[in-house]
């Protein structure tokens, strides 16, 4: 592909990901049209609906369309009366980040304008902080390993290495140092660890602290999960770059997301080194399924962050421009309540979201 054209694998996946997809698409064609860059879409199919259909979540077919884009945009997959005879549920997401080596689970949580907040605090507006969750190790790395011992004990090991956390580390440094160019101040990463108590987390603290070491612009702190927990609550306006063991991530988020109006606002990237893949950070919400209610606004955001990604790796400032556009009209339609969304209290389904988005891209 040149470097104006991208190949983008577009995967659907279950429920409401079918819905929020299409509106993501919707708004990507809106900036698409707009600037000298286009995307080529294959449509890939997966998820629990085509394992019970098939017995296969994911075809090696899907996987290998997935590995040749230049980039996955990924709706949700997964419902919960769907299993494996284990009891766990297909996840070709968590397949998808451990077999691409998407180790760096990006998960920006800022306030948008409009959206409710939980926290009284004015200060609240502020609340803009990115969290960098590992996602191929540490407690995961014993997904489908875990064992039950003569129905009596059950165990599942945590693992971290040097390689993945340097990585991850390096990742949320160079993360920090763009922020702070944007926002015209220090950046800083915060380690959220529980390296008091656990081997493991102390070597993670080591490692982290001599890739901070390297790192002259930004300044680099430690955290106790625990402590993060209540600081998130007290006062997340503080915090920059946060970057977590995998399964610490997976709680925090959600409590950020929580944060900021809920998950239809939450959106997010797995990033490796030479693959990503975009997605909100909701699951199949099996409960409003079918209903058009479904918020698309964590799916556009997510596909913001694609373009935002392409930019940088294409050094294409068109691409960071058109993920810019899309941010700058989610803020406006929300801002000046054009819409509203049935999660925060309004009666904005998911395409009339879509369309209020994709106007004020068009007449900012
Ligand atoms: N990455 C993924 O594909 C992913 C992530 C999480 C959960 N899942 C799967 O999704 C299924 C449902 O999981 P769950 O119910 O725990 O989590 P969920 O995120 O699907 O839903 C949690 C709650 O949030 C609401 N919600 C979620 N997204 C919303 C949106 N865009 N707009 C409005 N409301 C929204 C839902 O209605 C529900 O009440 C499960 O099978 C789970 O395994 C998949």
């Amino acid at each position: 592909m040149s470097s104006n054209s991208f190949q983008l694998a577009v995967m659907p996946g279950d429920g409401i990901g079918q819905e929020v997809m299409e509106a993501a698409v919707a708004v990507l064609d809106a900036v698409e049209a707009r600037h000298d860059f286009s995307f080529s879409k294959s449509y890939v199919s997966g998820g629990s609906r085509q394992y019970k259909e098939t017995g296969v979540a994911m075809t090696e077919d899907a996987f290998e369309a997935a590995e040749k884009a230049d980039a996955i945009l990924f709706g949700a997959m997964g419902l919960p009366d769907i299993r494996h005879p284990d009891g766990t549920e297909p996840a070709p997401q968590l397949d998808l980040r451990f077999r691409m080596g998407l180790y760096a689970g990006l998960r920006p949580i800022r306030a948008i304008p409009g959206v409710p907040l939980a926290l009284a605090s004015p200060r609240a507006r502020e609340i803009d902080f990115a969290l960098v969750r590992e996602s191929t190790e540490g407690l995961f790395a014993s997904r489908g390993k875990g064992t039950v011992e003569d129905d009596t004990v059950a165990k599942d090991t945590m693992v971290i290495t040097r390689g993945v956390t340097e990585r991850v580390s390096r990742f949320s440094f160079d993360l920090a140092k763009r922020r702070s160019e944007r926002r015209n101040r220090k950046g800083v990463v915060t380690l959220v660890d529980k390296s008091n108590a656990f081997l493991s987390f102390a070597f993670m603290r080591k490692v982290f602290f001599e890739v901070a070491g390297r790192q002259a612009d930004v300044e680099a702190r430690q955290h106790s999960i625990d402590a993060m927990a209540l600081d998130l609550i007290r006062k997340p306006w503080e915090f920059d770059v946060l970057l977590t063991e995998n399964m610490f991530g997976d709680i925090l988020s959600d409590l950020g997301a929580g944060l900021v109006g809920g998950m239809g606002f939450a959106p997010s990237a797995d990033i490796g080194d030479e693959h990503a893949l975009f997605q909100p950070c909701h699951g199949s919400a099996p409960d409003i399924a079918g209903k058009g209610i479904a918020n698309p606004v964590a799916m556009i955001l997510s596909a913001a962050m694609m373009l935002d990604w392409l930019a940088v790796r294409h050094g294409s400032s068109r691409l960071s421009e058109a993920a810019e556009e899309i941010e700058t009209a989610i803020d406006a339609a929300f801002g000046a309540g054009a819409v509203k969304s049935f999660d925060i209290g309004g009666q904005d389904g998911t395409s009339a979201i879509a369309r209020a988005v994709i106007e004020k891209i068009k007449n900012p």
